[in-house]
C-alpha cells in the first residue's frame, strides 16, 4: 500500500490531460481554449461558447449559423417523455427530476448510439445542449404546477429558455432583453470549470464506456450537493435566514465558531478571487436595476455581508472570497426563479462542459478506465468464527 500516494479530495492529482479550460487559482484566471472568461461573458454568447468548447475554436459566421441550427433542430422531447415527468411527486425537487429524466434520455438513445463513432458522439453532444433547456423548463413548470410551454426555435437559446419557464400558454409573453442577456451570461460563466467534482464524475462514469446521457445524469447528481452546484441555493437560503443586516455580526461569529460555513464564499482552486464572481456581480446589479427592488433586504444583507467578510481576519487569512454562486443566487431570485431551480440552471449550463470533456476523453488514446486505489485501514487476515463462538 505504501506505493500509493494518499490524496483525499484529489487536491494534487491530475486525472487527465485537457485542452479545454485553464485555471490559475492564485491569479484569478479562467480561460476557455485560451479566451479569458470576462471577454467571453461580455462579448460572446452561450451557443458560441458551446462551439468553442466542443470544436476548439470560435466559429466563423457560417459555422455559427450551422451550429446554432443543429442545436435548434434538437430542442423537442419525444412525447413518451411526458410520462417521466408525470411519475414524479408534484412537490419533487427539480434536481431530482433532472437526474431522473436526463438519465432516461439514455433509454431513447442507446441502441442507436455507437460511442466509438465521432459523428455519433457529436450528435449526442448537440442533443444534450439542445434538450437541456426544454427538460429544465419542464421540470420548473411541473414543480410550479403550470402547463408546459413548447420551445420556440426563432428565439435565441436564452430567450427561448426564459419563455419556456415564464410564459403561460395562450398569454402574451415578451422576453425582457436585460434578463435574456443576464441568463446567457450565467450560462457562459458556468459552462466549464476543468476537473471539478461533477466533471470528474462524468469522466469517471464515461471511462467505463457508459452511455453519455447516463454519464451526464451522474454529473447532475454530483452537482446537486451543497458544496458544489447546490451552493447558490444554500447561499440565498442563508441570506434569507440572516434576514436583516443587523444580524450579520452574530452570524459571522457562528461561522468563526465553525457552526456553519458562509455559503457562496471560498473555493478549492481560487485563492485570490473568482473571476466569474466579478462578472456576476455586475450582472446582478444590471438585473436588479431592471427588475429588482433596490430596497430588497436580501440584497442589502448580501452587500453588507460581502463588505464585512472581506475585511475580517478570519476570511482574509483563509483567502475566502465571494464565489460565482454568491451573486448568481441573488440575480436568479430577482429574475423570478425559485431557489430550487438554481442548481438546475447550473446543470443546464455545465452540460456543455461535461459533454465536451467526455468527448475529449473518448478521443484520448491514453485514457483508461478510472480506478483509484486506497490506503487500507481495516483488519489484516483473520479466521472466520461460527456465530455461537462470537461475543
Ligand atoms: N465559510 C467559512 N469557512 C470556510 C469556508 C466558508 N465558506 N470555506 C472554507 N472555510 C474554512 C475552512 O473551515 C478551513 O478553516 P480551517 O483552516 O480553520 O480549518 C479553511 O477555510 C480552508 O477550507 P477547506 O475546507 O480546506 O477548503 P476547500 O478547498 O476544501 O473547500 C469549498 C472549498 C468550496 C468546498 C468551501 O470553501 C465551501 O464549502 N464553501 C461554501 C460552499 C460554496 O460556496 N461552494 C461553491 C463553490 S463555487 C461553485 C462550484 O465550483 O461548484
Amino acid at each position: 500500500t505504501d506505493a500509493f500516494t494518499y490524496d483525499p479530495g484529489f487536491t494534487s492529482t491530475a486525472s487527465c490531460e485537457s485542452a479545454l479550460t485553464f485555471i490559475d487559482g492564485d491569479k484569478g484566471v479562467l480561460l476557455h481554449r485560451g479566451y479569458p472568461i470576462d471577454q467571453l461573458a461580455s462579448q460572446s454568447n452561450f451557443v458560441e461558447v458551446c462551439h468553442l468548447l466542443l470544436r476548439g475554436e470560435l466559429p466563423t459566421a457560417e459555422q455559427y449559423a450551422a451550429f446554432e441550427n443543429s442545436v435548434t433542430m434538437h430542442t423537442m422531447l419525444h412525447s413518451q417523455f411526458d410520462r417521466f415527468f408525470e411519475g414524479f411527486r408534484r412537490d419533487a425537487h427539480p434536481m431530482a427530476i433532472m437526474v431522473g429524466t436526463v438519465g432516461a434520455l439514455s433509454a431513447f438513445y442507446h441502441d442507436s448510439l455507437d460511442i466509438h463513432d465521432p459523428v455519433q458522439r457529436n450528435i449526442s453532444a448537440i442533443r444534450l445542449i439542445a434538450k437541456m433547456p426544454t427538460i429544465a423548463a419542464r421540470a420548473y413548470k411541473y414543480h410550479v404546477g403550470q402547463p408546459f410551454v413548447s420551445p420556440r426555435n426563432d428565439l435565441s437559446y436564452s430567450e427561448n429558455f426564459l419563455r419556456m419557464c415564464f410564459a403561460v400558454p395562450a398569454e402574451d409573453y415578451e422576453v425582457n432583453p436585460v434578463l435574456a442577456k443576464a441568463m446567457d451570461r450565467i450560462f457562459i460563466l458556468h459552462a466549464d470549470h476543468e476537473q471539478n467534482a461533477s466533471t470528474s464524475t462524468v469522466r469517471l462514469a464515461g471511462s467505463s464506456g457508459a452511455n453519455p446521457f447516463a454519464c451526464i445524469a451522474a454529473g447532475i447528481a454530483c452537482l446537486w450537493g451543497p458544496s458544489h452546484g447546490g451552493a447558490n441555493e444554500e447561499a440565498l437560503n442563508m441570506l434569507k435566514e440572516i434576514g436583516t443586516p443587523d444580524k450579520i455580526p452574530e452570524f459571522i461569529q457562528g461561522v468563526k465558531d465553525k457552526k456553519y460555513k458562509l455559503m457562496g464564499f471560498g473555493h478549492r482552486v481560487y485563492k485570490n478571487y473568482d473571476p466569474r464572481a466579478k462578472v456576476m456581480q455586475e450582472s446582478a446589479h444590471e438585473v436588479l436595476k431592471a427588475v429588482g427592488d433596490p430596497n430588497d433586504p436580501l440584497l442589502q444583507v448580501a452587500m453588507e455581508l460581502e463588505k464585512v467578510a472581506l475585511n475580517d481576519e478570519y476570511f482574509i487569512e483563509r483567502k475566502l472570497f465571494p464565489n460565482v454562486d454568491f451573486y448568481s443566487g441573488i440575480t436568479l431570485s430577482a429574475m423570478g426563479f425559485p431557489t430550487t431551480m438554481f442548481t438546475v440552471l447550473f446543470s443546464l449550463a455545465r452540460t456543455v462542459g461535461w459533454i465536451a470533456q467526455w468527448q475529449e476523453m473518448m478521443e484520448d488514446p491514453s485514457q483508461k478506465i478510472g480506478r483509484p486505489r486506497q490506503l487500507y485501514t481495516g483488519p489484516t487476515t483473520r479466521d472466520y468464527t461460527p456465530i455461537e463462538k462470537r461475543g
